[in-house]
């Protein structure tokens, strides 16, 4: 981030720039291949991570680097030291848009991706008799906000399924496309799926919906972050994420983009003063009362900090960490991995099931006995463990997994 602009979110030049934040650029100048491990051992030196932790639960919190810890803290000094609070909102939108390649006029800051979610389910304007359409690998997070406005208005919410594992990308264009009705109004999904870490090809979606008038809302709670992206040129209507997930900001730092014509034409869910003042744009939604400022220093702290890595060298390692412990996991007997194989559809984010074992109970087993910290995907009834690897996680991490997991492969729970 421009030293301007951190200052300016500051309100001033009263407090210091944060330590960690010297010296950054320096750091991860040179090198950064996805198996470049000085590179990568200085990434996880930035980060307050234990050693003897291995956390592999990106997909529900992104650990911050000490630098947005800092960030937040110096923000958070400056309000107790009473200075007036200055988020400069075009520094903040102009980062995070450059960020995802969305214009900044349509960006909203909402706490997560379930309230930015809750914002377009109650905004929007739905005929009776339109339906919501939706997938079998919602979170909760999207699925909720359509369930409420779905029961209050009586409209029909379907729900349809999606292949496990995901082949190709045809495929899943086709199974999308395939469950759209006469009746669709608005199309709701997520771009990469918290089940099974699928990535859907909404860029191709967006544009059929268009054509056929649907609106497009999509859950994209974690590629930012994760994958380098470009809103602007496939435009969806709608674009709900967490930052607090794989852009590793703070807890609390939600992001909604709104199409051009939704800025002035969805009905605000929390009011305040300009609601109605359509010039305002997307605007009009940032106004949400007072709350907490220091996860806007924050969020651009960890902007900052991942153009200093740079995405091309993020999304390498993601990849590479993701390809070395799919590979042991596919090489298990007893293994089933639901992930996709194919490098377009494939994410950080890997699930399985391993016979005859409860995901739950070796959940447990592997954060008692090694402090592995993983996921279950208990919804829809699935029960399959999810690991995650982000920028943080070394390649020993993964095998130190592996081998707990082939140990109980073997051995049973003991
Ligand atoms: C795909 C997806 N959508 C929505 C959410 C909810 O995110 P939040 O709790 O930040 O609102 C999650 C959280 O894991 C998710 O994975």
């Amino acid at each position: 981030m421009r030293r301007r602009a951190f200052l300016s979110l500051l309100g001033g030049t009263a407090l210091a720039w944060p330590r960690t934040l010297e010296g950054l650029a320096r750091d991860f100048q040179v090198g950064g291949d996805a198996q470049d491990e000085d590179f990568w051992s200085r990434v996880r030196g930035r980060f307050l991570i234990p050693p003897e932790r291995i956390y592999l639960n990106n997909g529900t919190l992104g650990p911050s680097p000490e630098v947005v810890v800092e960030a937040v803290n110096e923000h958070a000094r400056r309000v107790a030291s009473t200075y007036p609070p200055g988020v400069d909102w075009d520094d903040l939108k102009g980062s995070v848009g450059a960020f995802i390649g969305a214009d900044p006029e349509g960006l909203v800051f909402p706490r997560n991706t379930t309230e930015a979610m809750s914002f377009v389910a109650q905004g929007l304007d739905l005929d009776p008799g339109g339906e919501i359409l939706t997938s079998d690998h919602e979170h909760i997070g999207g699925l909720c906000p359509w369930q409420v406005v779905c029961s209050r208005r009586e409209l029909p919410l379907r729900v349809f399924s999606l292949p496990v594992p995901a082949s190709t990308q045809e495929s899943l264009l086709d199974t999308i496309m395939g469950a759209v009705s006469e009746e669709t109004r608005v199309l709701s999904l997520s771009h990469v799926t918290f089940t099974t870490g699928t990535r859907l090809p909404l860029e191709e979606v967006a544009e059929l919906c268009r054509e056929r008038g649907i609106i497009l809302v999509v859950d994209g709670a974690h590629p930012p972050g994760m994958v380098k992206l470009d809103l602007a040129s496939w435009d969806p209507d709608f674009y709900a994420s967490s930052p607090h997930k794989w852009l590793l900001a703070p807890q609390g730092s939600g992001l909604l983009y709104l199409g051009d014509e939704w800025r002035s034409n969805l009905w605000p869910t929390l009011a305040s003063g300009g609601w109605d003042d359509r010039e305002l744009g997307a605007q009009r939604f940032n106004h949400l009362g007072t709350f907490d400022e220091s996860r806007m220093a924050g969020l651009i702290a960890a902007v900052e900090f991942l153009n200093a890595i740079g995405m091309d060298r993020v999304e390498g390692r993601v990849r590479y960490l993701r390809q070395r412990l799919e590979a042991g996991l596919r090489g298990m007997p007893g293994v089933r991995v639901v992930s996709p194989v194919e490098e377009d559809l494939a994410t950080g984010m890997v699930s399985f099931s391993l016979d005859g074992v409860d995901s739950l109970i070796l959940q447990r087993h592997l954060a008692r006995s090694a402090a592995v910290r993983t996921r279950v995907i208990s919804e829809y009834e699935y029960g399959w463990m999810r690991l995650s690897t982000h920028i943080y996680n070394l390649p020993g991490e993964v095998d130190r997994a592996l081998e707990l997991l082939d140990d109980v492969r073997r051995n049973g729970l003991s």
